[in-house]
């Protein structure tokens, strides 16, 4: 045989790497190795010999597609990274800008009340630039972020930190047990789409149930796995929702607005 067994699972990782992504591929190698879908390519290479392109086998295809389930599966846990929440890392620098639209609504509206749901560690971000004595409801259903978000000092304002799954809270009264009617401004920032699938809620009667004045709801414009563009469908996923909350007679009116990769509804 030419090419050694070894230099196949080089060969091989680097392949994934063109994929998938070189940082994943090289931080979780080791178990990409010992996979089982690793060891039948290898065994069919080995049977086959080195003149065959192993591209073309099905054992490599169900590796290619063990390794995307395994990113994907990471992706969506939602891990931090040295501390700071993924969602966080991605917006960059268009953070900044989507604060400051955040609290120029706030304040138009002239808002008392935040719910944000689903909230990662966004309160941290969002809370420094609100006016004092503002009232702001995280909710989220990973210890991680509660315990980041009860280390928090958000003196000026009043921090009510939730864990709990989303879909488990009566808004009306989890809002009455702090004399609150109804939310100013509701965030759910990279999350419906999530719990509507994994949840499986209707977003629209998700949405219903939660006394709010004004809603923004984000969604990420690249796929976490491939990375493609998904604007499309996000577009067409946020104005459907849109004109079914109006149609009901919840909003009066919204607007999108896309910045970096993220792209915003906002309902009046
Ligand atoms: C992609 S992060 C977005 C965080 C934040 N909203 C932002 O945009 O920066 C999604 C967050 O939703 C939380 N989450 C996911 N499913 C949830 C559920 N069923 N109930 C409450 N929180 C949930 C996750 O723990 C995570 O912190």
């Amino acid at each position: 045989m030419l090419i050694k067994m070894n230099d196949y699972r080089e060969l091989i990782l680097s392949e994934l790497a063109n994929e998938i992504g070189a940082d994943f591929v090289t931080k979780r190698r080791d178990e990409i190795l010992n996979t089982t879908e690793m060891r039948k390519l290898l065994e069919e290479i080995e049977e086959r010999g080195s003149s065959y392109n192993y591209k073309r086998l099905k054992e490599f295809k169900m590796l290619l597609k063990k390794v995307k389930m395994m990113k994907y599966y990471e992706t969506r846990k939602f891990r931090t990274d040295g501390g700071l929440e993924v969602s966080i890392l991605e917006r960059g620098q268009y953070l900044e800008q989507l604060i400051e639209r955040l609290t120029d609504t706030f304040k138009m509206i002239e808002g008392k009340v935040v719910l944000d749901i689903g909230s990662g560690t966004f309160p941290l971000y969002f809370s420094k630039e609100l006016p004092a004595g503002t009232v702001y409801i995280a909710i989220d259903s990973r210890k991680e972020v509660i315990e980041e978000l009860n280390k928090a000092s958000t003196s000026h304002l009043k921090l009510i930190v939730i864990h709990s799954d989303a879909c488990e809270i009566d808004y009306k009264s989890l809002l009455s047990q702090f004399n609150i009617k109804r939310a100013d401004i509701t965030l759910m920032l990279r999350v419906l789409s999530v719990i509507a699938r994994t949840k499986k809620i209707d977003p629209v009667e998700f949405i219903e149930s939660i006394p709010t004045r004004t809603l923004v709801v984000s969604e990420p414009l690249r796929s976490l796995v491939r990375k493609e563009s998904v604007i499309t469908r996000e577009t067409k996923f946020l104005n459907s929702l849109a004109r079914k909350l109006e149609n009901r007679g919840i909003f009066a009116y919204h607007e999108i607005w896309t910045i970096g990769e993220e792209i915003f509804l906002f309902l009046f």
